[in-house]
């Protein structure tokens, strides 16, 4: 068990960037490559190290405020009909994160043509915010069927009929400047982008502890559940019952805090399912419902590729697992199932069958109380937590309506 937390930031942001494009296979590494191209320039530029950071994680997360996958993709291939929206959306998102803060303005800056500026391009705002236009075009206009050293040149030139406009003719040198070397074309596509970032990329030996590790996973998780009505206020409450239920427990004060990040983040992998599944209010085919168990699994990789947060990482992960083995989807049994596991599993159940649906309204106690009392006794969930619950059920449940309730809020500021 941790005694503290450290994360290396720049692991931590790779691994949340990696995940958001997994909302649709043609977006894979898409924000990845972007942050590479938006480095390079940005170095090139002789840019110092913090706003070359800033750059960095701005190009990270800059399509975030297109939060469904079909409005990602229309972004992706230029059929957008409104740019704004998702600049805006994502300036409000990175701005609820304190360490984000000055990425934010990047972000809502990233579509405007140098022509509409009124400081000059010397100006860092508009400078970073070229940047990732730049890097943000170019990265669309390739062809990911075809060698990237047969479309370089063609790329440029493509890019440099910008310029009149759109591209500042500053940030188009730069391109021509780095351009020449083929390595960095090579490194925009090469599979192992990742990993190349993570050694020799900007942000690392930067750490962030427990409190900003649940700041950010409450921006993530509200990038998970605000891509649909359906799931809004869903983590909130998970995280919230969780932590509760794991104190009531006896867990010790820092397990409980690791258990909020946990719950915000156990659903992560929802990212990868379309929302055709994720909004269908009727029961899943069984062909749905087969790619519905994968979240779990790209919750667990995403999580634990981090770094330092495996403990996190399995609470998350578990949560469709049941005691007798049948859940999904690495199908453990009660033996392998830890305290944090149980706690969490019973939190999305509980937060699941109280909370509103469109579709029908959240039930009282007296109902959910026997739904889990069966799931106990039946040997797939931890009766002793399902009784802790029952016996503080009025306090559980009015925090956790109360996370929620804070959650619409802040997707009512954002919307
Ligand atoms: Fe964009
Ligand atoms: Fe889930
Ligand atoms: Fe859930």
């Amino acid at each position: 068990m941790y005694q503290s937390v450290n994360i290396n930031l720049l692991n931590l942001t790779l691994s949340l960037s990696d995940a958001l494009d997994l909302s649709h296979p043609s977006l894979f590494q898409r924000q990845i490559r972007s942050a590479f191209v938006a480095w390079q320039l940005g170095r090139a530029a002789s840019l110092p190290p913090e706003p070359l950071r800033n750059l960095f994680i701005s190009a990270l997360f800059n399509d975030l405020g297109a939060l469904s996958p079909d409005e990602k993709v229309a972004l992706y291939r230029g059929q957008a009909e409104n740019l704004d929206g998702h600049c805006v959306r994502g300036e409000r998102l990175l701005q609820t994160v304190p360490i984000f803060e000055p990425c934010a303005k990047i972000v809502r800056c990233h579509h405007k043509s140098w022509r509409d500026w009124d400081e000059p391009i010397e100006n860092q705002l508009v400078l970073q915010s070229q940047i990732l236009l730049l890097a943000d075009t170019l990265e669309r206009f390739i062809n990911r069927d075809q060698y990237i050293l047969h479309q370089n040149d063609q790329l440029t030139s493509r890019l440099a009929s910008l310029s009149d406009n759109q591209i500042h003719p500053y940030v188009i040198d730069l391109l021509k400047h780095i351009g020449r070397r083929e390595d960095f074309w090579l490194d925009i596509t090469s599979p192992r982008l990742y990993s190349i970032l993570l050694h020799g990329g900007p942000c690392r030996g930067i750490e962030v502890g427990l409190s900003e590790l649940i700041i950010i996973s409450e921006f993530v998780r509200n990038l998970i559940d605000f891509r649909s009505k359906f799931t809004v206020t869903h983590s909130a409450g998970v995280s919230t019952a969780g932590s509760m239920i794991a104190t009531l427990f006896g867990l010790t004060e820092l397990e409980s805090e690791l258990m909020k990040v946990a719950g915000n983040l156990h659903d992560l992998g929802k990212v990868a399912i379309p929302n055709s599944i994720l909004e269908k209010s009727g029961k899943l085919t069984d062909e749905e419902f087969a790619v519905m168990r994968q979240h779990t699994y790209v919750t667990h990789t995403v999580l634990n590729s981090i770094g330092g947060i495996q403990q996190i990482a399995e609470w998350a992960a578990f949560h469709h697992e049941r005691l007798d083995g049948s859940g999904y989807p690495f199908h453990l049994t009660a033996k392998k199932l830890g305290i944090g596991s149980r706690i969490i599993s019973i939190a999305d159940v509980f937060t699941a069958l109280a909370e509103d649906r469109p579709y029908r309204k959240g039930m009282n106690k007296n109902d959910v109380m026997p739904i889990l009392k069966d799931l106990g006794n039946n040997r797939l969930l931890d009766i002793r937590i399902i009784e802790l619950l029952d016996a503080n059920y009025e306090q559980i449940h009015w925090a956790t309506s109360e996370a929620q309730e804070k959650a619409m809020y802040t997707y009512l500021q954002i919307y």
